[in-house]
């Protein structure tokens, strides 16, 4: 059921408002009602992605208060993260719920997801910011590179329209996160000067943060509540389900975008470019893989 945060979704058929001459969308330019069941609702991975994907942008402003008040003395950086950004990030999380409940209206979202935040709000990995705000922005747009190329595959991977329609929709706002990120960052970095070095290191560590295990618990709630798969016990099911993921990143994920999201704040010089694709391509597929 749609909670009195989700905003009614417009009927089918009816006309879709331009997102993209508003700058932004709602969940209401989403044709859920169009929605072809018989095209999603027997993939048990697309509900698992999905669902999980719903779980962790939900959950996400948990600690996305830390980085607005760690930008608290910037007016433009703070008031861009309060007001557009967390509210974007979130949004995610409801019109993946909404998705999820048209396709699967059997399944308890909330119920679920109420056990899901009892444990992940405890236990999240949250990375610890960084020392400098330069540095802190370089990782940031590590994190938005990753969820781009995160709901890049599954847009490529899903055959049902208003699902793609859906991902496209957060793919293009993840991607604009990441260029606010890198502008803000390269503002900083004028002042702050850090050493490409220092910052090649600030974003591999965080790469490496965000393939940390945080979705066994999602998984465990959301196998406890479907008992999906013919699987003996959680842990073979979560096996079976990372193999899966793996296998629809690998055939589905954007490559070489990703690779130069991940470069350009090192803005490196022609010459030491060509090695560094190549060394960012194996650090990107091993994420993909992780
Ligand atoms: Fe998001
Ligand atoms: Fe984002």
């Amino acid at each position: 059921m749609l909670d009195a945060r989700t905003p009614e979704p417009r009927a089918a058929g009816a006309p879709a408002q331009s997102w993209r001459a508003r700058g932004a969308w709602q969940l209401a330019d989403i044709d859920y009602a169009g929605a072809d069941r018989g095209r999603a609702a027997d993939d048990t991975t697309l509900f698992q992605m999905i669902t999980m994907a719903s779980f962790v942008e939900t959950g996400s402003d948990l600690y996305a208060h830390n980085l607005v008040s760690y930008f608290d003395d910037d007016e433009v950086v703070a008031g861009w993260l309060a007001e557009s950004w967390e509210h974007e990030e979130v949004q995610h999380g409801a019109a993946l719920r909404a998705y999820v409940e048209r396709v699967w209206p059997d399944f308890d979202w909330q119920r679920t997801y109420d056990r899901f935040f009892d444990e992940y709000r405890q236990t999240c990995t949250v990375p610890e910011l960084e020392p400098a705000r330069a540095l802190e922005l370089a990782a940031r747009c590590v994190v938005e590179m990753g969820t781009a190329t995160l709901y890049g595959a599954m847009g490529a991977y899903a055959d049902e329209p208003v699902l793609k329609d859906l991902t496209a929709h957060i793919y293009a706002d993840e991607v604009r996160h990441y260029k606010h990120f890198y502008r803000y960052f390269r503002r900083y970095q004028e002042r702050e000067r850090h050493g490409r070095w220092r910052v090649a290191r600030t974003m591999t560590r965080r790469l490496l943060q965000t393939a940390d295990d945080d979705g066994r618990i999602a998984f465990r709630h959301l196998w406890q509540a479907t008992r999906r798969g013919n699987g003996t016990s959680v842990d073979d099911e979560y096996r079976a389900f990372r193999d899966r993921i793996s296998s629809v990143a690998r055939r589905f994920a954007p490559r070489d975008l990703p690779v130069e999201m991940f470069l350009r704040p090192l803005r490196l010089p022609p010459v030491a470019a060509r090695g560094a694709r190549s060394c960012a391509g194996t650090l990107f597929r091993w994420w993909l893989e992780a």
